[in-house]
This record gives structure tokens, sequence and C-alpha cells, in this order.
């Protein structure tokens, strides 16, 4: 088989590219290396560099047949969408929107998008499912549930089986520890290994939904591969499990070999307070449950991060 996986620069995006190239599939991918890292490219894979919003760059693809389009690129932080809304409304709708009209014109009649649990915002009770209000509190979740609709319309009108999964804080081996202002295990960690001190922004009984990277890349896979007779469909990668700031800062510290100290102040525009998922929808169609408990994958990280990182890099 032969895929695209956009953004395989990126944290996801890269373990999602070297699971299907393992398979022994053919993965193509395009990233613009604005988060991501031309060394997390996985050997073997075809590396197309450019915007995904770029028609010039697209039309590359014309020299390929995908058998599925993965769609992981995109402004990845709420944080960052703020510094240049344009930007992120390109990265995270236009690249989404061209991406289904090259699925259309090339005859690729399966898509899978990156989108998150940031569309729910703060409104809806916990664990939250996918029928509950959308809510979105920053531009990149606005960003995502437009992708969410083109993708709805593009099944509707077009006949392309299009899976939105809304993932939960996704954390693992192979997160960008120099990127301090998105993904909430890596900054922590990145922190207590470098400086000793993690100084979190916002309050400590602020909760999350930890999902681990080979369980994410999992769901992607089963929704590449799914027989349910909907052609669009929307999941949340979740583990219906609430861990806060605090919970998972004490997880870390006791994955380190060394002590660190700790601060919360302030905080960060458009910060969901807290969310947990179900699990339940994707689980009933697919089969997908999140196997790698928050304990198991923060040792695995810490274990990893610890000769990844050195201290007082910063
Ligand atoms: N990590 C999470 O917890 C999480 C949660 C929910 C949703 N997501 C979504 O999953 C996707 C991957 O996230 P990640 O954690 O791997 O982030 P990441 O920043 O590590 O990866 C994103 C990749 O996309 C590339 N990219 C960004 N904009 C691009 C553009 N316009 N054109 C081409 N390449 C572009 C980056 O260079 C990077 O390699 C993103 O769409 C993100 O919004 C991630």
């Amino acid at each position: 088989m032969t895929y695209l996986v956009t953004g395989a620069a990126g944290f996801i995006g890269a373990a999602l590219a070297k699971r299907l190239l393992d398979e022994g599939n053919r993965v193509v991918t395009i990233d613009n290396l604005s988060t991501g890292i031309k060394g997390n490219i996985p050997a073997g894979c075809e590396f197309i560099f450019g915007n995904t919003y770029d028609p010039d760059i697209l039309k590359q693809l014309d020299a390929y047949k995908f058998d599925a389009i993965f769609h992981i690129a995109g402004q990845s932080g709420g944080v960052t969408c703020w510094d240049d809304p344009l930007y992120d409304m390109n990265s995270n709708i236009t690249s989404t929107l061209l991406l289904l009209d090259y699925a259309k014109r090339s005859g690729c009649k399966t898509f899978v998008y990156a989108s998150s649990m940031s569309v729910y915002g703060d409104e809806n009770p916990c664990p939250v499912r996918e029928g509950d209000a959308l809510e979105p509190k920053t531009f990149y979740a606005v960003g995502k549930i437009a992708s969410e609709y083109y993708m709805r319309i593009y099944s509707q009108q077009y006949g392309i089986k299009c899976t939105a999964l809304r993932f939960n804080n996704v954390y693992g081996p192979g997160q960008n520890m120099e990127n301090l202002r998105q993904g909430m295990v890596s900054i922590y960690m990145a922190y207590a290994i470098k400086d000793r001190h993690i100084p979190v922004l916002g309050a400590k009984n602020r909760y999350r939904d930890f999902v681990y990277i080979d369980d994410t890349v999992e769901a992607c896979v089963l929704a590449s591969r799914g027989k349910e007779p909907a052609l669009y469909n929307v999941y949340t990668t979740a583990t219906n499990r609430k861990t806060t700031c605090e919970q998972l800062i004490e997880i870390i510290r006791k994955n380190l070999p060394f002590d660190f100290t700790v601060t919360y102040e302030g905080n960060t525009l458009g910060d969901q307070f807290g969310i947990f998922c179900s699990y339940e929808k994707i689980y009933n169609a697919l089969g997908w449950e999140p196997k790698v408990s928050l304990e198991q994958g923060i040792k695995i990280m810490a274990d990893w991060a610890l000769k990844a990182v050195k201290p007082g890099e910063q």
C-alpha cells in the first residue's frame, strides 16, 4: 500500500509513518519543518519539503496514487495559535480542504485526520463524548472543527471515507523536548531534566486525559482500515481517566532519578481547565482501547528523555 502521512517530521506523524513503513508499505510525507525536525522522518519515507496549504507543493503529489491519506501535519498548539492566526488557519483548515480536493481528484477514498479534544472546550460534563457540544476556545480548535466539517462534506458529496480522530493529550518518546510551548508531558519533563524546576503556567488542579503515542498510532491505523457503514466518522482517543497537572508531575517525579521544584503561576490564553473523555465510541466501532497506562508510558518516556535531553541545555 502507498500512504501519504503529512507531518512525518513531527511527533505523531513520525511514529505513524514508521509503523506503516515497518509493515512494508510505501510512505510519502509533506512537512514544512516548522515544529518538526528533519531527522525525525523515518528512513525510507519519501519527503516533500513545503507547506500543506501550498497548491504548488501539492502538485508534486500527482506523481503518486495513495491508498489512504493521513493528514497529521498542522499548527499543533493551542498556545501558539495566537502568534499568527492566519498561518494557523492555513495550516489547519486550507491544508485540509486542499488535501481533500486532491483525494477527490486522485481517487483516494480514505482520509484520516488529526483533530483534537480542544473542539469540546470546557462546557461539557466529563467524560466528554463525541455528540457533546463543540465549544472552541482557541483559533486552533476552530481550525479542527472546520476541517471536520470539510471532511463531512467530502464524504457526503464525493464518497470519500473520512475519519476525524479527536486526540486527547498524546505523549511518549519522540515528543519534541525543545518545544516548550506544546505538549504538557514533554514541557514538564523537559523543564524537570534541564532546569530541575517546572514553572507550570496554570493551576495544579487543571486536568487532562493522556494517551500514549503507540495507542494513538494504532487508532490512526484502525481508522484507515475501519469497515463502518457510515462514510464520515468522528472518534475521540481517550482513556476515560482524569489526571490533574499535580498528579502528572508526581508520576514524572517518581520516574526521574533526581528531585525538582514546581511553581504554579499565570495561565495561557484559551487554555481548557479540565477534560477527560469516553472512548466507548471508538471501542465499539473499531475495537480500539488504550493499552499503555499513564504510569507505564511515563516510565518509558522518562527513560528515553533522560538520554535524549541534556541537563542545563535550556
Ligand atoms: N500531540 C498532541 O497531544 C495532539 C493532540 C491533539 C491533536 N494533535 C494534532 O496532531 C497533529 C500532530 O501533532 P504533533 O504532536 O505530532 O505535533 P508536531 O508539531 O510534532 O507535528 C506537526 C508537524 O506538522 C508540520 N507542519 C506544521 N504545519 C505545517 C504546514 N503548514 N505544512 C507542512 N507541515 C506542517 C510540523 O513541522 C511538524 O513536523 C497536529 O495536527 C496536532 O494538532 C496533537
